[in-house]
This record gives C-alpha cells, sequence and structure tokens, in this order.
C-alpha cells in the first residue's frame, strides 16, 4: 500500500470517530450480531428437513430482504470506512467482494424458472451466506473491536440503524430493527 492510501484510509475511520452524530446504545458490532442472528434463524427454518417448498420460499424473500439491506447498511457503516485501512483491509474487501457475489446469486435465482433448480440454489445460497457471516464473526469483528474505541462503534451503530432504516422494505423488521432507539447527544 503507498503512503497516501494509508494517510486516507487513516483519516476516513478517524473521521467517523469525530463524526458529530448520536451514539446508539448499541455498538455496531452487536448490531450487526443481531442481523447475523435474524438470518441464522431464518436459514435454520430454510434448510430443515421437514421445511415444504412454499415455506422456504416465504422464508427466503425474508431473508434476501434482511440480507439487501443489511449488507448496503454494513458497508456504508463499517466496511467502507476501514477498507484502506492497513488493519483490516483484506477482511473488508473480502466481504465487500463477497456481497457482490450474493447479490448476484440472488438476481439469478430471481430469474430461475424451474422450481427444483431455485430450491437447490436457494440452499446453496444459505451455504454461502452462512460462511461469510462466520467468518465476519470469527475474524473482522473481534479485531475490529479489539481496535476500535466503543464511542466509535457507536457512532458507526447510529449510521447503521439509519442506514437499515432507509433501506429495508415494509415487512421486514428484523435483528438490529427489532431495537432501533438512538439516545440523544
Ligand atoms: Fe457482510
Ligand atoms: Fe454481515
Amino acid at each position: 500500500m503507498n503512503k497516501n492510501a494509508k494517510t486516507k484510509s487513516k483519516s476516513k475511520l478517524k473521521v467517523t470517530s469525530e463524526l458529530d452524530v448520536a451514539l446508539s446504545p448499541e455498538g455496531i458490532v452487536t448490531l450487526l450480531l443481531k442481523d447475523h442472528k435474524a438470518m441464522r434463524v431464518l436459514m435454520k427454518k430454510i434448510k430443515s428437513h421437514r421445511a415444504a417448498p412454499a415455506q422456504i420460499r416465504t422464508n427466503f424473500k425474508l431473508l434476501e430482504k434482511l440480507v439487501l439491506s443489511h449488507v448496503k447498511a454494513e458497508e456504508f457503516s463499517l466496511l467502507k470506512r476501514i477498507e484502506h485501512h492497513p488493519k483490516f483491509e483484506d477482511h473488508a474487501k473480502e466481504s465487500i467482494e463477497e456481497h457482490h457475489i450474493h447479490e448476484s446469486v440472488l438476481v439469478g435465482i430471481r430469474k430461475l424458472k424451474s422450481t427444483d433448480r431455485q430450491l437447490t440454489q436457494i440452499k446453496i445460497f444459505c451455504e454461502l451466506l452462512k460462511d461469510h457471516i462466520d467468518e465476519e464473526e470469527e475474524e473482522l469483528f473481534p479485531q475490529f473491536k479489539r481496535y476500535s474505541a466503543l464511542s466509535t462503534r457507536k457512532k458507526m451503530g447510529t449510521l447503521f440503524i439509519q442506514r437499515r432504516k432507509q433501506t429495508h422494505r415494509p415487512d421486514e423488521n428484523l435483528g438490529a430493527l427489532t431495537s432501533v432507539k438512538v439516545l440523544p447527544k
């Protein structure tokens, strides 16, 4: 990484820490984990051997809405602010690229006419998503938590909730959106 990129990256995280925004009661990592937990619940229902095709599709629609809103908010509040930081750039860039892959897979699933193929690809999508959130939880989040100040994570939490509220669909109110209170400054 050249010197310019380093300076730019440091200032991007610093800019976030100095932002004049209210502190969310919960930090960014806690909020991201809430969304991940909601995803795991839906994925478990989708992958259940007892699930009928109609139930799989209903839960998949909820999962798709949650994922699309989550990735936009995760990138805006965290990943784009650390993607040039020498400590986090590998994990952050990998996460962003995997989001692109997930979005392409979702577009492909929507276009499929065969129900059988759709159900198979839905399960494959769940495997990709599970690997992705496992990796974020095991590597990036603990590393970021060790490095960052709680106040920065709470500011990021506010940005995350704001973006989640903007991008969620009317009938998607899961994970982090179940606790949307933001404390005044
Ligand atoms: Fe992600
Ligand atoms: Fe995530």
